[in-house]
């Protein structure tokens, strides 16, 4: 079922490519079709991902060349400050620079990694001991962190391992280690973003940006954890870490509903609320690395199960050139079940764990 669910998603990879050489589709669909995104944003790194994906499944060389040429682009948005004065960096230039050195050695790709991660990095107050997620640095309104950060800080671990500078993983590890303590809470929920006071660092309150409620469990957020901390797991190998996962993971598993994909927000657990696949998407890459170090049979299951559903239920029709439907982006802003580029991008990810579970990652 995995392996038919790779050629599908590459067919679509290969489907995108028509339209989307030097532009990149949108962050969600429009009747399940991607058009091309306007302006700039936080997921055109996950089309280059999904380029490298695919040129590693088919070891095909038109995705790798179409890949190789969005470095430039990339490299534009540092120049000219287009779209980069957020913490997004690391979802930006991971996937599409780092990847392209990982795969390929390409040196370009290594330098516009580099002063991406110098940028986020700048981003880390020592007044609360975070990194900002948007805004300006100064602005009292924007003095917060948010848990998909999580996903950030790895450009930062990537950094020191490639050049033997520790203070990028030091932000990374004291980012991560304020984030546990203030997004996670003590029944291993999380809240999606956390306030701080900019004059003084203390901590102020939990507040919800794309989840139902400041108190409820907004699923993304909660995969976010999970992958996260599987993440920072893989580079610092803190065992302190284990029981983070552990409970965050628990807690996400025992709020699906039956055919295992998540409601949007977990406070829901039945209903016609609708689902966000690319929660459980992102969540299968969590559990499928952390099994790399600390086996856990019941999370592995639950991960097939996932991936299962996803294959059987939530793939598109043919017409449609996305991969994964009924992702939801922000249903507080207005989103409707769609197709979103980041849940084709790790359901894409999940099935190469699956299938190659050496699989070098690009985090
Ligand atoms: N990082 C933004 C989102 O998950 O929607």
């Amino acid at each position: 079922m995995f392996e038919e669910a790779i050629d599908y998603s590459i067919e679509k990879v290969k489907k995108g490519m028509c339209s989307f050489k030097d532009c990149f589709p949108a962050e969600e669909s429009r009747n399940n079709i991607y058009l091309p995104k306007e302006g700039y944003s936080w997921t055109e790194g996950f089309w280059s991902g999904m380029l490298w994906l695919a040129y590693e499944f088919t070891k095909d060389e038109t995705y790798k060349n179409l890949a190789i040429s969005q470095i430039d682009i990339f490299q534009r948005r540092l120049d000219e400050n287009l779209g980069v004065d957020n913490h997004d960096l690391g979802f930006l230039y991971t996937l599409s620079c780092v990847a392209a050195y990982k795969v390929t050695g390409n040196k370009k790709a290594r330098e516009t990694a580099l002063r991406a991660a110098d940028r986020l990095k700048g981003r880390f107050h020592e007044k609360g001991q975070f990194i900002q997620a948007w805004g300006d640095p100064n602005g009292e309104e924007n003095y917060r962190l948010i848990i998909d950060c999580l996903l950030n800080i790895p450009l930062l671990y990537w950094v020191s391992q490639e050049t033997g500078n520790d203070e990028y993983a030091d932000i990374a590890k004291r980012h991560l280690k304020t984030s546990l303590e203030v997004a996670i809470r003590e029944d291993f929920t999380t809240y999606h973003t956390f306030y701080f006071n900019p004059k003084t660092g203390e901590r102020l309150e939990g507040v919800t940006h794309q989840g139902y409620s400041n108190d409820s469990c907004w699923a993304r957020g909660q995969a976010w954890a999970v992958c996260g901390t599987a993440f920072s797991y893989a580079y610092t190998k803190d065992e302190s870490l284990i029981p983070v996962f552990n409970g965050v993971t628990e807690c996400f598993l025992s709020k699906l509903p039956q055919d295992n994909i998540p409601y949007w927000d977990m406070i829901f657990t039945g209903g016609e609320e609708p689902r966000d696949t690319s929660a459980a998407a992102i969540a299968a890459c969590g559990i499928l690395e952390m099994e790399r170090y600390v086996h856990n049979e019941k999370f592995l299951k639950s991960c097939k199960s996932m991936m299962e559903s996803l294959c059987t239920r939530y793939l598109t029709e043919e017409w449609s050139n996305g991969i994964l439907k009924e992702g939801m982006y922000s249903k507080p802003h207005g989103s409707k079940p769609e197709c979103n580029i980041w849940g084709d991008y790790f359901f894409m990810e999940a099935l190469m764990r699956c299938h190659n579970p050496e699989w070098k990652m690009y985090w």
